[in-house]
């Protein structure tokens, strides 16, 4: 079955949380929150969560499906100056890497990017996540002097990207 990339919609919150959760799962250290700090969340925090970000005009939520499965997803938030668009939560599901889905997603929220008069795209990536690290420099976004951990007590460092769009 192809896979659709699209906007979520407020009332999608399950498909959210499930695709959240997958993902701090299978890449805990491509995020700041935690599996153990998400996965008891009650229904109030997903729907708190999506319905006033999908809701927002300068925030949207995207997610990529494989028939009723989510598969993929992505957050962008545009600042109030309209000059940046900042992306974050990317995820992709592992059988599903390298046929493009992440592109197709992080296209998707430039273009949004860009139609509303935004002309740079903004990230962080940990440093030791090569994957993302390479996905990336495909997509030509360029490393900033910008670092700090990850999160609270952590290791690992993420560092700023942008590109202009
Ligand atoms: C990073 C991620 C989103 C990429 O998604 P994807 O759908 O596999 O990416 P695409 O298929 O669009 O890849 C586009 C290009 O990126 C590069 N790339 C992607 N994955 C790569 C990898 N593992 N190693 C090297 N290059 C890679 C390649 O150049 C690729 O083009 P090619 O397939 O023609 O060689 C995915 O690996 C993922 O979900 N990782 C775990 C979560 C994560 O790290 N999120 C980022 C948080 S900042």
């Amino acid at each position: 079955m192809p896979v659709t990339v699209r906007l979520l919609a407020a009332s999608e919150w399950r498909l959210w949380r499930d695709v959240s959760l997958q993902s701090l799962a299978e890449s805990p250290d491509a995020f700041r929150p935690t599996l153990a700090e998400s996965k008891d969340q009650p229904e109030e925090f997903w729907r708190g969560a999506v319905a006033p970000t999908v809701e927002h005009e300068r925030c949207n939520l995207w997610i990529a499906v494989n028939g009723d499965d989510p598969v993929g997803k992505l957050f962008a938030r545009i600042d109030e100056e309209l000059t940046t668009v900042y992306m974050g939560a990317l995820w992709v599901a592992p059988d599903l890497r390298g046929a493009g889905i992440g592109t197709r997603l992080m296209q998707a929220a430039e273009e949004w990017g860009k139609d509303s008069g935004v002309t740079r795209s903004e990230l962080w990536v940990t440093e030791a996540n090569q994957a993302a690290v390479h996905f990336y420099e495909y997509l030509d976004y360029l490393p900033t002097y910008d670092t700090q951990v990850l999160r609270e007590g952590s290791k690992l460092v993420v560092r700023r990207l942008q590109k202009t769009l």
